[in-house]
């Protein structure tokens, strides 16, 4: 037997799920508004959507908006925070969790990762909040929903408010309650690869009805719902989702329990396969998880289980295998350039440094960043024998793994 990387046959040849996935309830409602004529963002399909969506999450107000980047950016400026005001955020997530605070001319205060749930540490968190902190903006990483009871305390404690950023999360529970009930708001992206998608697209929950009207509002050029389209009461743009993307959106939502349970049962069996399989650890189910969608799944990466060979050739050995594994990020937000180009401009705005982020360490975060690994939720919408090739790649690269290295010598 030999590697694929070293030209022997793949364990697989063929592609996991496809995505996105749709069907006749797709096309029907697509077809719908096409022959509608009403095609913008006042069709009755984007009220049905924000409707079901929020009763989805048992909250009871949603507005849509044009993706999850500037769902953040609205529910930060409906909660008021704008330039002086510090925003602590995980810098284990996708740019927008941070730049959506940069729009508003806000301040980004990176606080590390817990290594076993991959979010954002409350402990952290509150250690990094200061007389100037005014948010804490939460990921459910991969759809693992953060720890929101200790997050509530932490904003009654200190008066702050908390954005959860459910991008990844659609329908994750905590403790018996959904995502988008714990924080002040919450935001979603329907983004080609998210759990439901129209390719683009956005949503914003909340349970307080000013905040939802101020985010309609913002979304709506500064209107007032039922009020004239030529009287403005605010500054607002023009966020509004299409018709089209709400009425797909709508059939994705009626597709998704069935995924998210055929995505648990096959994480379960991979939990169940991966005893036997030392090299990518899993970190442990939590009981306070009522329900993960299983987005995104982090692994640890042990060398010592596949001969001392680096993660990253490892990773090219088990994809040419056919087995999507992916590296993580390559380093946590603030090492991207952004941050040291807005540092700058901030600074000359007067802004007050909450931090470096030059000079900024968060071990936690910056190991994952070295030592993690992905494995994504369409790997897991197949069968059980999808799940059992993803093992016998595991299997096959770790058993073969010296001549990997001996391979990787030569290069
Ligand atoms: C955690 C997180 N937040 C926000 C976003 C932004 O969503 P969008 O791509 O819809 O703007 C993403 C996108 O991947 C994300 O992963």
């Amino acid at each position: 037997m030999e590697l694929a990387l070293n030209g022997g046959t793949p364990v697989r040849n063929q592609p996991y799920a496809p995505w996105p996935q749709y069907g006749e309830e797709e096309e029907k409602a697509l077809l719908d508004v096409l022959h509608s004529r009403e095609w913008g963002g006042y069709h009755p399909a984007i009220k049905e959507l924000e409707a079901s969506f929020a009763a989805f999450h048992e909250v009871p107000h949603g507005v849509s908006c044009v993706n999850g980047t500037v769902a953040l950016e609205v529910a930060l400026r409906a909660l008021g925070i704008g330039p002086g005001d510090e925003v602590i955020v995980t810098p284990y997530s996708f740019i927008a969790s941070a730049s959506a605070i940069l729009l508003c001319r806000a301040t980004p205060v990176f606080a590390d990762i817990d290594a076993e749930s991959f979010n954002l540490s409350p402990a952290a968190a509150e250690a990094a909040i200061t007389p100037r902190t005014k948010a804490i903006i939460v990921v459910h990483f991969g759809g693992r929903p953060a720890e929101m009871d200790a997050f509530k305390k932490i904003a009654e404690r200190h008066n702050v408010a908390i954005i959860e950023d459910a991008a990844h999360a659609h329908g994750a529970r905590w403790m018996g309650v959904p995502v988008g009930g714990w924080g002040d708001a919450a935001t979603f992206s329907f983004q080609s690869f998210k759990l439901i998608t129209a390719g683009e697209g956005g949503m914003i929950l909340t349970k307080d009805a000013k905040i939802a009207e101020r985010c309609w509002s913002y979304c709506n050029q500064g209107r007032k719902r039922g009020g004239g389209w030529f009287d403005h009461f605010s500054l607002g743009t023009n966020y509004r989702m299409t018709a089209f993307q709400a009425a797909v959106l709508n059939a994705q939502l009626r597709r998704m329990p069935e995924q998210t349970a055929k995505r648990a049962a096959n994480v379960a069996y991979l939990r169940e396969g991966l005893r036997e399989i030392p090299g990518l650890v899993l970190p442990e189910e939590d009981p306070r998880i009522g329900q993960h969608p299983n987005y995104l799944l982090t692994f640890w990466y042990k060398p010592e289980a596949f001969s001392g060979a680096p993660r990253d050739l490892a990773v090219e050995a088990l994809q040419a295998e056919g087995i999507p594994f992916k590296l993580t990020y390559p380093h946590p937000l603030y090492r991207n350039p952004l941050f040291v180009t807005e540092q700058e401009s901030l600074a000359r705005s007067n802004w007050s440094a909450a931090q470096d982020y030059t000079k900024l360490r968060l071990p936690v975060a910056e190991r994952v960043c070295r030592e993690g690994v992905w494995l994504s939720h369409t790997a897991l919408l197949g069968e059980k024998r999808d799940i059992d090739d993803v093992l016998e790649g595991l299997r096959k690269v770790q058993t073969l793994a010296s001549t990997l290295e001996a391979k990787a010598g030569k290069r």
